[in-house]
Protein backbone atom coordinates (compact mmCIF):
# COMPACT_ATOMS: atom_id res chain seq x y z
CA UNK A 1 0.00 0.00 0.00
CA UNK A 2 0.96 3.44 -0.87
CA UNK A 3 0.48 6.69 1.03
CA UNK A 4 0.34 9.79 0.05
CA UNK A 5 1.29 13.28 1.98
CA UNK A 6 -1.62 15.14 2.50
CA UNK A 7 -4.84 11.87 2.45
CA UNK A 8 -6.30 11.85 5.66
CA UNK A 9 -5.09 7.71 6.73
CA UNK A 10 -6.37 5.36 9.55
CA UNK A 11 -4.27 4.45 12.02
CA UNK A 12 -5.14 0.95 11.40
CA UNK A 13 -3.67 1.61 7.55
CA UNK A 14 -0.32 3.35 9.05
CA UNK A 15 0.13 0.45 10.95
CA UNK A 16 -0.68 -2.39 7.81
CA UNK A 17 2.04 -0.16 5.96
CA UNK A 18 4.70 -0.42 8.55
CA UNK A 19 4.13 -3.96 8.59
CA UNK A 20 4.14 -4.57 4.85
CA UNK A 21 7.38 -3.21 4.87
CA UNK A 22 8.97 -5.50 7.52
CA UNK A 23 6.84 -8.32 5.42
CA UNK A 24 9.42 -6.84 2.25
CA UNK A 25 12.79 -6.63 4.13
CA UNK A 26 12.14 -10.03 5.57
CA UNK A 27 11.30 -10.93 2.13
CA UNK A 28 14.83 -9.79 0.89
CA UNK A 29 16.53 -11.40 3.41
CA UNK A 30 14.74 -14.76 2.55
CA UNK A 31 15.07 -14.53 -1.23
CA UNK A 32 19.05 -14.03 -0.29
CA UNK A 33 18.80 -17.17 1.74
CA UNK A 34 17.17 -19.25 -1.45
CA UNK A 35 19.74 -17.97 -3.83
CA UNK A 36 22.83 -18.95 -1.26
CA UNK A 37 21.26 -22.00 -0.85
CA UNK A 38 18.93 -23.18 -3.31
CA UNK A 39 16.01 -23.94 -1.43
CA UNK A 40 13.48 -21.41 0.26
CA UNK A 41 12.94 -21.35 4.24
CA UNK A 42 10.45 -23.55 5.42
CA UNK A 43 7.33 -22.67 7.73
CA UNK A 44 5.03 -24.97 10.06
CA UNK A 45 2.28 -23.80 11.30
CA UNK A 46 0.05 -25.10 14.08
CA UNK A 47 -3.22 -23.65 15.52
CA UNK A 48 -4.37 -25.30 18.48
CA UNK A 49 -8.28 -25.01 19.83
CA UNK A 50 -11.01 -23.50 18.77
CA UNK A 51 -12.44 -21.67 14.98
CA UNK A 52 -10.98 -18.22 16.05
CA UNK A 53 -7.21 -19.91 16.45
CA UNK A 54 -7.53 -21.31 12.64
CA UNK A 55 -8.58 -18.41 11.27
CA UNK A 56 -6.09 -16.33 13.53
CA UNK A 57 -3.65 -18.93 11.79
CA UNK A 58 -4.77 -18.41 8.58
CA UNK A 59 -3.27 -14.69 8.96
CA UNK A 60 -0.27 -15.87 10.15
CA UNK A 61 0.46 -18.24 7.59
CA UNK A 62 -0.60 -15.17 4.73
CA UNK A 63 2.20 -13.10 6.48
CA UNK A 64 4.78 -15.86 6.48
CA UNK A 65 4.64 -16.43 2.92
CA UNK A 66 4.94 -13.08 1.68
CA UNK A 67 7.77 -12.77 3.91
CA UNK A 68 9.22 -15.61 1.30
CA UNK A 69 9.05 -18.70 3.82
CA UNK A 70 7.19 -21.69 1.90
CA UNK A 71 4.54 -24.01 4.34
CA UNK A 72 5.22 -27.82 5.17
CA UNK A 73 3.53 -29.77 6.95
CA UNK A 74 6.81 -31.87 7.88
CA UNK A 75 7.63 -30.33 11.34
CA UNK A 76 11.07 -31.68 11.47
CA UNK A 77 12.22 -29.49 8.09
CA UNK A 78 10.67 -26.35 9.19
CA UNK A 79 13.08 -23.09 9.53
CA UNK A 80 10.02 -21.40 11.07
CA UNK A 81 7.62 -22.79 13.69
CA UNK A 82 4.93 -20.83 15.08
CA UNK A 83 2.22 -22.76 17.25
CA UNK A 84 -1.20 -20.30 18.02
CA UNK A 85 -1.76 -21.54 21.22
CA UNK A 86 -4.95 -22.41 23.67
CA UNK A 87 -5.50 -22.80 27.40
CA UNK A 88 -9.20 -23.13 27.67
CA UNK A 89 -8.51 -26.56 28.85
CA UNK A 90 -5.16 -27.52 31.06
CA UNK A 91 -4.43 -30.42 28.15
CA UNK A 92 -3.70 -27.50 25.35
CA UNK A 93 -1.11 -26.43 27.38
CA UNK A 94 0.68 -29.61 28.25
CA UNK A 95 0.95 -30.08 24.49
CA UNK A 96 2.82 -27.00 23.89
CA UNK A 97 5.01 -27.86 26.73
CA UNK A 98 5.71 -31.33 25.43
CA UNK A 99 6.24 -30.02 21.87
CA UNK A 100 8.81 -27.60 23.30
CA UNK A 101 10.69 -30.06 25.00
CA UNK A 102 11.16 -31.74 21.26
CA UNK A 103 11.80 -28.38 19.84
CA UNK A 104 14.56 -27.79 22.12
CA UNK A 105 15.92 -30.87 20.77
CA UNK A 106 15.34 -30.15 17.39
CA UNK A 107 17.11 -26.57 17.68
CA UNK A 108 20.30 -28.50 19.45
CA UNK A 109 20.78 -31.40 17.08
CA UNK A 110 19.23 -30.45 13.48
CA UNK A 111 18.63 -26.91 13.03
CA UNK A 112 20.40 -24.14 15.15
CA UNK A 113 19.10 -21.33 13.27
CA UNK A 114 15.36 -22.10 13.08
CA UNK A 115 12.78 -19.63 14.67
CA UNK A 116 10.14 -20.25 17.29
CA UNK A 117 7.43 -18.85 17.56
CA UNK A 118 4.24 -19.39 20.07
CA UNK A 119 1.35 -16.73 20.09
CA UNK A 120 -2.38 -17.14 21.13
CA UNK A 121 -4.26 -17.42 24.60
CA UNK A 122 -1.61 -19.14 26.50
CA UNK A 123 0.78 -16.49 25.86
CA UNK A 124 -1.42 -13.75 27.50
CA UNK A 125 -1.11 -15.33 31.03
CA UNK A 126 2.04 -14.25 33.04
CA UNK A 127 2.33 -17.37 34.35
CA UNK A 128 3.15 -18.85 31.13
CA UNK A 129 5.49 -16.23 30.30
CA UNK A 130 7.58 -16.95 33.74
CA UNK A 131 7.88 -20.33 32.90
CA UNK A 132 9.20 -19.74 29.14
CA UNK A 133 11.63 -17.59 30.74
CA UNK A 134 12.47 -20.44 32.99
CA UNK A 135 12.52 -22.87 31.20
CA UNK A 136 12.22 -22.58 27.55
CA UNK A 137 14.75 -20.47 26.30
CA UNK A 138 15.04 -21.83 23.21
CA UNK A 139 11.72 -20.22 21.96
CA UNK A 140 12.46 -17.04 19.92
CA UNK A 141 9.63 -14.78 19.59
CA UNK A 142 6.19 -14.76 22.29
CA UNK A 143 3.07 -12.67 21.35
CA UNK A 144 -0.31 -13.03 22.49
CA UNK A 145 -3.93 -12.37 20.76
CA UNK A 146 -3.84 -8.75 20.39
CA UNK A 147 -1.78 -8.20 18.18
CA UNK A 148 -0.79 -10.62 15.83
CA UNK A 149 -0.28 -8.38 12.87
CA UNK A 150 2.74 -7.16 14.47
CA UNK A 151 4.18 -10.74 13.14
CA UNK A 152 6.71 -9.28 10.57
CA UNK A 153 7.82 -6.72 13.01
CA UNK A 154 8.62 -9.42 15.36
CA UNK A 155 10.05 -11.68 12.93
CA UNK A 156 12.82 -9.14 11.44
CA UNK A 157 13.50 -7.56 15.48
CA UNK A 158 14.37 -11.55 15.83
CA UNK A 159 16.45 -11.21 12.94
CA UNK A 160 18.15 -8.35 13.89
CA UNK A 161 19.29 -9.64 17.54
CA UNK A 162 19.71 -12.85 19.31
CA UNK A 163 17.69 -12.49 22.00
CA UNK A 164 13.76 -13.47 22.73
CA UNK A 165 10.97 -11.44 21.40
CA UNK A 166 8.53 -11.28 23.90
CA UNK A 167 5.49 -8.47 22.88
CA UNK A 168 2.60 -9.17 24.99
CA UNK A 169 0.01 -6.52 25.36
CA UNK A 170 -2.82 -6.34 27.88
CA UNK A 171 -5.25 -4.77 26.11
CA UNK A 172 -6.76 -4.36 22.18
CA UNK A 173 -5.52 -0.96 20.62
CA UNK A 174 -6.56 -1.93 17.11
CA UNK A 175 -8.54 -4.05 14.39
CA UNK A 176 -5.61 -3.98 11.20
CA UNK A 177 -7.85 -4.99 8.79
CA UNK A 178 -6.49 -6.76 4.89
CA UNK A 179 -4.16 -8.45 5.94
CA UNK A 180 -2.38 -11.15 3.72
CA UNK A 181 -3.92 -14.58 4.86
CA UNK A 182 -3.88 -17.97 3.18
CA UNK A 183 -6.91 -19.81 3.57
CA UNK A 184 -7.24 -23.17 4.07
CA UNK A 185 -10.36 -24.41 1.83
CA UNK A 186 -10.70 -22.38 -1.31
CA UNK A 187 -14.66 -22.49 -1.17
CA UNK A 188 -15.33 -21.95 2.18
CA UNK A 189 -14.04 -19.03 4.94
CA UNK A 190 -14.22 -17.88 8.53
CA UNK A 191 -15.29 -14.71 8.68
CA UNK A 192 -14.52 -12.58 12.21
CA UNK A 193 -17.22 -10.13 13.24
CA UNK A 194 -16.52 -9.66 16.55
CA UNK A 195 -13.25 -10.02 19.39
CA UNK A 196 -13.27 -10.81 22.70
CA UNK A 197 -16.14 -11.77 25.04
CA UNK A 198 -17.85 -9.92 28.15
CA UNK A 199 -19.36 -12.32 29.59
CA UNK A 200 -17.26 -14.14 32.19
CA UNK A 201 -18.60 -17.61 32.49
CA UNK A 202 -16.89 -18.66 35.75
CA UNK A 203 -14.58 -21.62 34.22
CA UNK A 204 -13.55 -19.85 31.60
CA UNK A 205 -9.95 -18.46 30.75
CA UNK A 206 -11.32 -16.65 27.65
CA UNK A 207 -12.72 -12.94 28.64
CA UNK A 208 -9.11 -13.01 30.71
CA UNK A 209 -7.10 -13.92 27.04
CA UNK A 210 -8.58 -12.49 24.74
CA UNK A 211 -10.14 -8.97 26.42
CA UNK A 212 -13.19 -7.26 26.09
CA UNK A 213 -15.98 -7.79 23.17
CA UNK A 214 -16.02 -5.27 19.96
CA UNK A 215 -17.78 -5.95 16.73
CA UNK A 216 -16.79 -5.27 13.72
CA UNK A 217 -18.66 -2.51 11.22
CA UNK A 218 -21.13 -4.32 8.84
CA UNK A 219 -19.44 -2.37 6.62
CA UNK A 220 -15.76 -3.96 7.08
CA UNK A 221 -17.96 -7.56 7.30
CA UNK A 222 -19.71 -6.91 3.83
CA UNK A 223 -17.09 -5.52 2.70
CA UNK A 224 -14.75 -8.99 2.78
CA UNK A 225 -18.10 -10.86 2.47
CA UNK A 226 -18.04 -9.62 -1.72
CA UNK A 227 -14.33 -10.19 -1.79
CA UNK A 228 -14.76 -13.83 -0.87
CA UNK A 229 -17.80 -14.27 -2.95
CA UNK A 230 -16.04 -12.53 -6.20
CA UNK A 231 -13.01 -15.37 -5.31
CA UNK A 232 -15.23 -17.97 -5.35
CA UNK A 233 -15.77 -18.34 -1.59
CA UNK A 234 -19.66 -20.22 -1.62
CA UNK A 235 -19.86 -20.88 2.44
CA UNK A 236 -19.14 -18.04 5.31
CA UNK A 237 -18.57 -19.03 8.58
CA UNK A 238 -19.13 -15.92 11.04
CA UNK A 239 -17.32 -16.01 13.57
CA UNK A 240 -17.27 -14.74 17.44
CA UNK A 241 -16.96 -15.47 20.82
CA UNK A 242 -21.06 -14.90 21.47
CA UNK A 243 -22.18 -13.52 17.78
CA UNK A 244 -25.50 -12.73 19.37
CA UNK A 245 -24.28 -9.55 21.24
CA UNK A 246 -23.11 -8.82 17.89
CA UNK A 247 -22.83 -4.96 17.12
CA UNK A 248 -24.23 -3.80 20.75
CA UNK A 249 -20.60 -1.77 20.88
CA UNK A 250 -20.98 0.10 17.68
CA UNK A 251 -21.39 3.71 17.06
CA UNK A 252 -24.76 2.59 14.74
CA UNK A 253 -25.87 -0.32 16.59
CA UNK A 254 -26.80 -3.28 14.43
CA UNK A 255 -28.31 -6.74 15.50
CA UNK A 256 -26.88 -9.92 14.42
CA UNK A 257 -29.99 -10.78 13.21
CA UNK A 258 -29.66 -7.51 11.08
CA UNK A 259 -26.14 -8.91 9.99
CA UNK A 260 -27.31 -12.25 8.45
CA UNK A 261 -29.74 -10.48 6.67
CA UNK A 262 -27.50 -8.29 4.86
CA UNK A 263 -25.12 -11.04 4.41
CA UNK A 264 -27.57 -13.62 2.80
CA UNK A 265 -27.92 -10.30 0.14
CA UNK A 266 -24.28 -10.89 -1.12
CA UNK A 267 -24.47 -12.30 -4.33
CA UNK A 268 -22.23 -15.63 -4.77
CA UNK A 269 -22.32 -16.76 -1.33
CA UNK A 270 -24.62 -20.17 -0.60
CA UNK A 271 -24.51 -20.72 2.67
CA UNK A 272 -24.30 -19.23 5.70
CA UNK A 273 -23.31 -20.46 9.18
CA UNK A 274 -22.48 -19.06 12.41
CA UNK A 275 -20.80 -19.49 16.20
CA UNK A 276 -21.26 -19.19 18.97
CA UNK A 277 -24.36 -18.63 19.75
CA UNK A 278 -24.78 -17.64 23.62
CA UNK A 279 -28.69 -19.19 24.75
CA UNK A 280 -28.41 -15.63 27.49
CA UNK A 281 -28.73 -13.65 24.13
CA UNK A 282 -30.61 -15.59 21.53
CA UNK A 283 -33.30 -13.62 20.28
CA UNK A 284 -36.70 -14.49 18.66
CA UNK A 285 -35.46 -11.89 16.21
CA UNK A 286 -32.56 -14.06 15.12
CA UNK A 287 -34.62 -17.22 15.20
CA UNK A 288 -36.98 -15.73 12.44
CA UNK A 289 -33.36 -14.33 10.62
CA UNK A 290 -32.80 -17.75 10.44
CA UNK A 291 -35.57 -19.70 9.25
CA UNK A 292 -36.65 -16.51 6.37
CA UNK A 293 -32.51 -16.32 5.04
CA UNK A 294 -32.83 -18.47 2.24
CA UNK A 295 -28.76 -19.05 2.98
CA UNK A 296 -28.82 -19.29 6.63
CA UNK A 297 -27.64 -22.93 6.91
CA UNK A 298 -30.59 -24.74 9.43
CA UNK A 299 -28.48 -25.48 12.11
CA UNK A 300 -27.42 -24.13 15.15
CA UNK A 301 -24.97 -24.96 17.76
CA UNK A 302 -25.70 -23.74 21.37
CA UNK A 303 -23.81 -24.65 24.10
CA UNK A 304 -25.98 -25.37 27.45
CA UNK A 305 -22.44 -26.12 29.61
CA UNK A 306 -24.81 -28.29 32.10
CA UNK A 307 -28.65 -29.28 32.41
CA UNK A 308 -28.57 -28.13 36.03
CA UNK A 309 -29.95 -24.32 36.80
CA UNK A 310 -28.27 -24.36 40.16
CA UNK A 311 -24.87 -25.15 38.21
CA UNK A 312 -25.60 -22.63 35.81
CA UNK A 313 -26.14 -20.11 38.09
CA UNK A 314 -22.60 -20.89 39.41
CA UNK A 315 -21.41 -20.91 36.05
CA UNK A 316 -22.83 -17.04 35.60
CA UNK A 317 -24.67 -18.43 32.15
CA UNK A 318 -28.18 -16.13 32.90
CA UNK A 319 -30.38 -18.80 31.65
CA UNK A 320 -32.08 -21.95 32.78
CA UNK A 321 -33.09 -25.12 32.00
CA UNK A 322 -35.84 -24.59 31.00
CA UNK A 323 -35.65 -21.14 29.42
CA UNK A 324 -32.66 -23.06 27.44
CA UNK A 325 -35.26 -25.56 26.13
CA UNK A 326 -37.69 -22.94 25.51
CA UNK A 327 -35.24 -21.55 22.64
CA UNK A 328 -35.03 -25.21 21.50
CA UNK A 329 -38.74 -25.31 21.29
CA UNK A 330 -38.72 -22.34 19.49
CA UNK A 331 -36.11 -23.10 16.87
CA UNK A 332 -37.56 -26.32 16.56
CA UNK A 333 -41.04 -24.73 15.56
CA UNK A 334 -39.75 -21.60 13.24
CA UNK A 335 -37.08 -24.05 11.18
CA UNK A 336 -38.65 -28.12 11.53
CA UNK A 337 -36.02 -30.11 10.86
CA UNK A 338 -33.07 -28.00 12.19
CA UNK A 339 -30.14 -29.86 13.77
CA UNK A 340 -28.36 -28.50 17.25
CA UNK A 341 -24.98 -29.04 18.60
CA UNK A 342 -23.57 -28.15 22.09
CA UNK A 343 -20.62 -28.28 24.05
CA UNK A 344 -21.48 -29.67 27.67
CA UNK A 345 -18.59 -29.47 30.58
CA UNK A 346 -18.97 -32.75 33.06
CA UNK A 347 -17.59 -32.09 36.88
CA UNK A 348 -18.04 -28.16 37.59
CA UNK A 349 -17.19 -27.69 41.13
CA UNK A 350 -20.00 -28.76 43.23
CA UNK A 351 -22.01 -30.63 40.41
CA UNK A 352 -23.97 -33.14 42.11
CA UNK A 353 -25.22 -36.50 40.51
CA UNK A 354 -28.51 -34.65 40.63
CA UNK A 355 -27.09 -31.87 38.98
CA UNK A 356 -25.52 -34.52 36.23
CA UNK A 357 -28.65 -35.96 35.59
CA UNK A 358 -30.13 -32.86 34.88
CA UNK A 359 -27.63 -32.70 31.78
CA UNK A 360 -28.41 -36.31 30.91
CA UNK A 361 -32.32 -35.00 30.56
CA UNK A 362 -31.63 -31.84 28.43
CA UNK A 363 -29.31 -34.27 26.27
CA UNK A 364 -32.32 -36.62 25.78
CA UNK A 365 -34.67 -34.01 25.37
CA UNK A 366 -32.65 -31.37 22.86
CA UNK A 367 -31.67 -34.40 20.68
CA UNK A 368 -28.52 -33.27 19.74
CA UNK A 369 -26.82 -34.13 16.04
CA UNK A 370 -23.37 -33.84 17.97
CA UNK A 371 -21.87 -32.38 21.03
CA UNK A 372 -18.50 -31.55 21.92
CA UNK A 373 -17.75 -33.07 25.41
CA UNK A 374 -15.41 -31.54 27.75
CA UNK A 375 -14.22 -32.62 31.48
CA UNK A 376 -13.78 -29.57 33.27
CA UNK A 377 -10.56 -27.94 33.66
CA UNK A 378 -9.45 -26.18 36.54
CA UNK A 379 -8.16 -22.34 34.91
CA UNK A 380 -6.22 -20.24 37.55
CA UNK A 381 -7.64 -16.59 37.50
CA UNK A 382 -11.29 -17.91 36.87
CA UNK A 383 -13.71 -17.68 39.60
CA UNK A 384 -14.84 -21.38 39.69
CA UNK A 385 -10.89 -22.49 40.30
CA UNK A 386 -11.08 -21.13 43.65
CA UNK A 387 -14.35 -22.77 44.68
CA UNK A 388 -14.03 -25.40 47.31
CA UNK A 389 -15.78 -28.10 46.44
CA UNK A 390 -14.13 -29.81 43.43
CA UNK A 391 -15.87 -32.57 42.06
CA UNK A 392 -12.93 -35.69 42.83
CA UNK A 393 -11.30 -36.88 39.60
CA UNK A 394 -12.95 -40.69 39.53
CA UNK A 395 -16.63 -39.09 40.03
CA UNK A 396 -16.46 -37.36 36.60
CA UNK A 397 -14.58 -39.53 34.54
CA UNK A 398 -17.70 -41.76 35.87
CA UNK A 399 -20.01 -39.57 34.63
CA UNK A 400 -18.07 -38.38 31.64
CA UNK A 401 -18.92 -42.09 30.39
CA UNK A 402 -22.38 -42.14 31.29
CA UNK A 403 -23.06 -39.10 29.25
CA UNK A 404 -21.13 -40.74 26.17
CA UNK A 405 -23.88 -43.41 26.99
CA UNK A 406 -26.69 -41.64 26.78
CA UNK A 407 -25.45 -39.32 23.94
CA UNK A 408 -23.87 -40.96 21.42
CA UNK A 409 -27.36 -43.40 20.88
CA UNK A 410 -28.93 -39.90 20.24
CA UNK A 411 -26.46 -39.24 18.09
CA UNK A 412 -26.86 -42.24 15.98
CA UNK A 413 -30.46 -41.90 16.06
CA UNK A 414 -30.75 -38.31 14.65
CA UNK A 415 -28.04 -39.60 11.59
CA UNK A 416 -30.25 -42.00 10.93
CA UNK A 417 -33.80 -40.20 10.79
CA UNK A 418 -31.63 -39.01 7.75
CA UNK A 419 -31.30 -42.07 5.84
CA UNK A 420 -33.06 -42.72 2.85
CA UNK A 421 -33.03 -38.46 2.69
CA UNK A 422 -31.45 -36.17 -0.44
CA UNK A 423 -29.59 -33.62 0.80
CA UNK A 424 -27.46 -31.03 -0.93
CA UNK A 425 -23.77 -31.73 0.27
CA UNK A 426 -21.05 -29.11 -0.49
CA UNK A 427 -18.17 -31.10 -1.70
CA UNK A 428 -14.85 -29.43 0.84
CA UNK A 429 -12.26 -32.42 0.27
CA UNK A 430 -11.44 -35.77 -0.95
CA UNK A 431 -11.02 -38.20 2.01
CA UNK A 432 -7.44 -39.11 3.16
CA UNK A 433 -8.55 -42.43 3.53
CA UNK A 434 -9.83 -42.89 0.39
CA UNK A 435 -9.24 -41.31 -2.91
CA UNK A 436 -12.48 -42.15 -4.28
CA UNK A 437 -14.62 -40.64 -1.94
CA UNK A 438 -15.11 -36.94 -0.98
CA UNK A 439 -16.65 -35.32 1.78
CA UNK A 440 -18.63 -32.24 2.67
CA UNK A 441 -21.03 -31.00 4.78
CA UNK A 442 -25.28 -30.80 4.66
CA UNK A 443 -26.58 -27.81 5.42
CA UNK A 444 -27.45 -28.71 8.55
CA UNK A 445 -24.10 -29.68 8.89
CA UNK A 446 -23.80 -33.38 8.98
CA UNK A 447 -20.74 -34.95 7.62
CA UNK A 448 -21.22 -37.18 4.55
CA UNK A 449 -19.10 -39.45 2.56
CA UNK A 450 -19.83 -40.01 -0.87
CA UNK A 451 -17.74 -40.73 -4.31
CA UNK A 452 -16.80 -38.48 -6.64
CA UNK A 453 -13.74 -36.57 -7.66
CA UNK A 454 -11.35 -34.11 -6.99
CA UNK A 455 -12.82 -31.67 -9.56
CA UNK A 456 -16.39 -31.39 -8.04
CA UNK A 457 -14.51 -30.11 -4.58
CA UNK A 458 -16.29 -26.62 -4.00
CA UNK A 459 -19.53 -27.65 -5.72
CA UNK A 460 -23.21 -28.07 -4.02
CA UNK A 461 -23.98 -31.96 -4.69
CA UNK A 462 -27.52 -33.46 -4.53
CA UNK A 463 -26.51 -37.00 -2.62
CA UNK A 464 -29.29 -39.53 -1.34
CA UNK A 465 -28.37 -41.30 2.22
CA UNK A 466 -27.96 -44.74 2.03
CA UNK A 467 -26.01 -45.74 5.26
CA UNK A 468 -25.51 -44.17 8.65
CA UNK A 469 -22.09 -44.44 10.54
CA UNK A 470 -23.44 -42.50 14.06
CA UNK A 471 -20.72 -39.70 13.54
CA UNK A 472 -21.19 -39.28 9.70
CA UNK A 473 -23.31 -40.68 6.87
CA UNK A 474 -22.54 -42.36 3.55
CA UNK A 475 -24.70 -40.95 0.33
CA UNK A 476 -24.08 -41.82 -3.41
CA UNK A 477 -24.58 -38.75 -5.97
CA UNK A 478 -28.21 -38.78 -7.82
N1 LIG B 1 -13.09 -26.64 31.44
C1 LIG B 1 -13.71 -27.42 30.54
N2 LIG B 1 -14.29 -26.95 29.43
C2 LIG B 1 -14.25 -25.62 29.22
N3 LIG B 1 -14.75 -24.86 28.24
C3 LIG B 1 -14.42 -23.57 28.48
N4 LIG B 1 -13.74 -23.48 29.63
C4 LIG B 1 -13.62 -24.74 30.11
C5 LIG B 1 -13.02 -25.30 31.27
N5 LIG B 1 -12.40 -24.54 32.18
C6 LIG B 1 -15.53 -25.39 27.14
C7 LIG B 1 -16.94 -24.80 27.10
C8 LIG B 1 -16.89 -23.89 25.92
C9 LIG B 1 -15.92 -24.61 25.03
C10 LIG B 1 -15.32 -23.79 23.93
O1 LIG B 1 -14.91 -25.05 25.90
O2 LIG B 1 -17.85 -25.85 26.89
O3 LIG B 1 -18.16 -23.71 25.31
FE1 LIG C 1 -16.00 -18.38 27.68
FE2 LIG C 1 -18.54 -17.93 28.35
FE3 LIG C 1 -17.25 -16.15 26.79
FE4 LIG C 1 -17.91 -18.56 25.81
S1 LIG C 1 -19.35 -16.96 26.51
S2 LIG C 1 -15.92 -17.52 25.60
S3 LIG C 1 -17.68 -19.89 27.58
S4 LIG C 1 -16.77 -16.66 28.93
Amino acid sequence: MEIKAGTAVKPSELELARQLEYIRMIREKNDAFEQANGRKKKFYSLAMGCQMNAHDSEKLEGMLYEMGFEPTEVEKEADFIIYNTCCVRENAELKVYGKLGWLKHYKEVKNPDAIIALCGCMMQQETVLQTLRQKYRHVDIVFGTFNLYKLPELVATRMESDRTVYDIWQEHQEVVEDLPIIRHFPYKASVNIMFGCNNFCSYCIVPYVRGRERSRTPEDIIAEVRKLAADGVKEVMLLGQNVNSYGKNLDNPVSFAELLRMVNEVEGIERIRFMTSHPKDLSDELIKAMAECDKVCKYLHLPVQSGSSEILRQMNRHYTKESYMEIVRKAREAMPGITLSTDIIVGFPGETEEDFQQTLDVIREARYSTAFTFIYSKRTGTPAAVMENQVPEDVVSDRFNRMLDVLNPIVHEVHEEQVGKVMTVFAEEVSKQNSSILTGRADNNMLVHFPGTEDMIGQMIPVKIIDNKTFYLIGERI
